[in-house]
């Protein structure tokens, strides 16, 4: 018989309450969650030049289907919600962080404005996010510091926007492999922290 290592002990339940965690986001929330979510997205659209989310972004069909959206393969979850070069004019709704599986969030090149939800990247929310692309839009405010809570979070770009206040001191929480944060109009310091990020290849200021 085997003794009670501690070690295994805590290994074990560290797993067990991981697996659980897992159970209870897939359980807590579906797929009818991610259509609630997009389609709050789709209401806070106020341009859509070339009428892609209206007519395409329909709710009889799956959103699975639906253009900018890819799903995963097992769990059949939103994973990935990518609308750059839309021409769309819009804000982003609170809603959005209910995408509980979502890997990727690219909105570049609209015109997006508002400031981002503190809901968004609140405490575990988004909490699978490698990717956001947030750049060349108008979106203002300050940088939410929960974003870097994030510990999948490898890309941030925050280029061409209109954020302001300071860099949060949170930032090297991450592991960022890119940051950029070019053409927005930040103050204060550029916070030491910066220097913590020891997977970060590229760095745009
Ligand atoms: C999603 O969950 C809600 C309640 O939590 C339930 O009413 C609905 O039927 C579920 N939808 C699917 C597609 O499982
Ligand atoms: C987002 O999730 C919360 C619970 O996690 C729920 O109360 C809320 O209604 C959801 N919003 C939508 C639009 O599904
Ligand atoms: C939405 O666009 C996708 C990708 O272009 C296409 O496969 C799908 O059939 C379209 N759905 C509708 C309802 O137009
Ligand atoms: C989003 O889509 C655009 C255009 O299809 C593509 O160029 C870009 O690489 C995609 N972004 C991400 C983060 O996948
Ligand atoms: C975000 O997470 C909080 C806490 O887990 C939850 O109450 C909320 O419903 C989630 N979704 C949104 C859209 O805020
Ligand atoms: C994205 O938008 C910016 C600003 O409008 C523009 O300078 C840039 O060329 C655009 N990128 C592409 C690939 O179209
Ligand atoms: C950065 O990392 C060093 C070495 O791990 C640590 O001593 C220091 O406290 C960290 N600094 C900040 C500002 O996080």
């Amino acid at each position: 018989m085997a003794k009670n290592n501690p070690l295994i002990v805590i290994i074990t339940a560290f797993l067990v309450l991981s697996l659980m965690f897992s159970l209870v986001k897939a359980t807590s929330t579906n797929i009818t969650t991610d259509q609630h979510a997009l389609l709050a997205l789709k209401d806070h659209i106020t341009y859509d030049p070339t009428n892609r989310l209206a007519q395409n972004w329909s709710r009889s069909s799956s959103i699975c289907n639906w253009i900018g959206i890819t799903c995963g393969v097992h769990h059949h979850r939103v994973t990935v919600l990518n609308i750059s070069y839309f021409g769309l004019a819009g804000t982003l709704p609170p809603q959005l962080g209910n995408l509980s599986f979502l890997q990727v969030l690219a909105i570049g090149n609209n015109s997006f404005s508002g400031s981002l939800p503190d809901e968004l990247f609140f405490l575990g929310n988004l909490s699978s996010l490698r990717v956001v692309d947030l750049s060349y839009n108008q979106l203002s405010g300050t940088i939410p510091s929960s974003i870097f809570q994030i510990s999948s979070l490898e890309r941030l770009d925050l280029t061409s926007n209109m954020f302001d206040g300071q860099i949060p001191l949170t930032i090297s929480k991450c592991q960022l492999q890119m940051l950029s944060l070019s053409y927005n109009i930040f103050t204060g310091h550029i916070p030491k922290e910066i220097g913590n990020l020891t997977m970060l290849k590229e760095l745009y200021l």
